[in-house]
């Protein structure tokens, strides 16, 4: 075919209204909500591009599946077709189903890990770093040296350093390190994906030395799209089969199905070690539920095992990827500085460039997704030192992370390209401005995952 734009690969069956609001009624509503885009009533966003987690729109195959859920307590026919449609791309020996993907990680890390262990990813998400950290262990991030610049152009920015892993277990053996893990897309790196070739040398290393490899496979199909698009050799391949060889290098993995499961909740943990999977459901049967629905309800199980179907499905790939990458380019064609290359599943823009007057301490990030919010009513989420700063043990002191970004991450089958004009036509609107946009400092913060309900107060704007 000569057509070369890439359409969404649906119609349209159900709507759902979204409401404007005036200028003069987001600055208050931002100022009620502490200047925490979380603390918002959803209904006063008009595109909410806060999360693509659980806020993808299910299809017509997907809703009728909800009709046929088994609600049996124990052994539903839901439950059986769940872990066939997980096991068809994950062949692990354990399928654990759990009620979204921090279940899973609680589950893991409570099992595997001990106080002062340490556990590297290539970068961890925030929820998986919380649940390192709640068992007294270190969440270490490995990623490539590519990806300390956001500029940078590399096909698998998502990669860990094999040879900073290798080190590391080298100096402190498998009873220092539990586990590794490895998170696809690398998420709270920028979306980017990681290479099968990275994914082999790292579980090269990790069975020379010893240790298990977990992949956080929440956008796996994201992933391997990116693998079939990028990667010499896999152009001709199926996602499903490149996933499948994906996870045949690792030993588990932790799943959300919010996203790559294009459902609204439920999650996964899967793992070939007959042993852990023992202790891994007793505990699931203590907060989750009977390892035959893991606190998800039989039609939850069904909308998944027909969504991880759909996942892998090229038109929807390609049409998912292209739309997140139009974004990008439309923003960074006019000076906009992001991570480069667009993600699978949002765009990040780099705030700490954008508002180059803003010191990490006055959270550019956040705002950035303030004044888009006033601006337009568009919800984003700042990746940046609210979530990733620590605290130096010597001093006290707050040290920034490394980056300071916007997530605006895209539902998967909910926006249509003229609301992503809308949004491209506001983010400019701001970088023409962007001198004049002023900085925040916390005034409420909890001890962790402080970045969900902390309180802020804006600080003078430059003159
Ligand atoms: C990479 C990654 N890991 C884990 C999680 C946690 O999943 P859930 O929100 O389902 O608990 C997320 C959620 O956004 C994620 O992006």
């Amino acid at each position: 075919m000569t057509i070369k734009t890439i359409i969404e690969p649906f119609k349209i069956k159900a709507v759902e209204p979204i409401r404007m609001t005036t200028h003069a009624e987001r600055e208050a509503k931002i100022r009620a909500a502490h200047y925490n885009v979380f603390l918002l009533h959803a209904d006063d966003v008009l595109i909410d591009l806060l999360t693509d987690s659980g806020t993808g729109a299910m299809s017509a195959d997907q809703w009728a599946a909800v009709m046929r859920g088994d609600e049996s307590y124990a052994g539903s026919r839901s439950w059986y077709r769940f872990e066939e449609a997980v096991r068809r791309l994950f062949p692990f020996q354990h399928i654990i189903p759990t009620h979204q993907g921090r279940a899973a990680e609680r589950i893991l890390f409570s099992v595997t890990c001990r106080p002062e262990q340490i556990v590297p990813n290539n970068t961890h998400f925030d929820t998986t770093r919380a649940n390192v950290e709640y068992q007294g262990a270190t969440a270490l991030d490995l990623p490539c040296e590519e990806s300390h610049d956001t500029a940078a152009l590399h096909p698998f920015k998502g990669n860990m350093d094999v040879e900073a892993l290798d080190k590391l277990l080298a100096a402190k053996g498998r009873e220092a390190v539990p586990l590794v893990m490895l998170t696809i897309t690398n998420n709270s790196g920028g979306g980017q994906p990681v290479s099968m070739a990275n994914v082999q040398a790292v579980s090269g290393v990790c069975h020379r030395h010893g240790v298990p490899l977990y992949i956080d496979a929440c956008r796996f199909a994201e992933n391997c799209y990116f693998i079939k698009q990028r990667e010499p050799g896999y152009a001709d391949k199926p996602v499903a089969d490149i996933a499948r060889e994906l996870m045949s290098y690792a030993d588990g993995c932790t799943m959300s199905a919010k996203k790559d499961g294009l459902a609204n909740i439920g999650g996964f943990l899967a793992t070939n070690d007959e042993d852990l999977a023992r202790q891994e459901k007793d505990l699931l049967i203590l907060t989750e539920g009977y390892p035959t629905y893991g606190g998800l309800a039989g039609r939850d199980l069904e909308a998944i095992a027909v969504g991880l179907e759909e996942v892998v499905h090229e038109d929807y790939l390609r049409y998912r990827v292209a739309s997140t990458e139009y974004l990008g380019k439309h923003i960074s064609c006019e000076g906009v500085p992001i991570v480069q290359p667009p993600g699978g599943h949002a765009i990040y823009i780099d705030a700490g460039a954008f508002l180059k007057h803003l010191e990490p301490r006055h959270y550019p990030g956040i705002a950035l997704a303030v004044e888009l919010y006033i601006e337009a009513g568009i919800r984003g989420v700042e990746i940046g030192s609210v979530m990733f700063a620590h605290k130096d043990p010597a001093t006290g002191e707050e040290v920034p992370a490394e980056k300071e970004l916007l997530r605006l991450a895209i539902p998967r089958r909910v926006y249509t390209q003229s609301h992503i004009d809308f949004a491209v036509e506001a983010i400019l609107e701001l970088w023409r401005r962007r001198d004049k946009i002023g900085g925040y400092r916390i005034t409420y913060q909890a001890p962790f995952l402080r970045h969900f309900t902390a309180r802020f107060e804006p600080l003078a704007r430059p003159a």
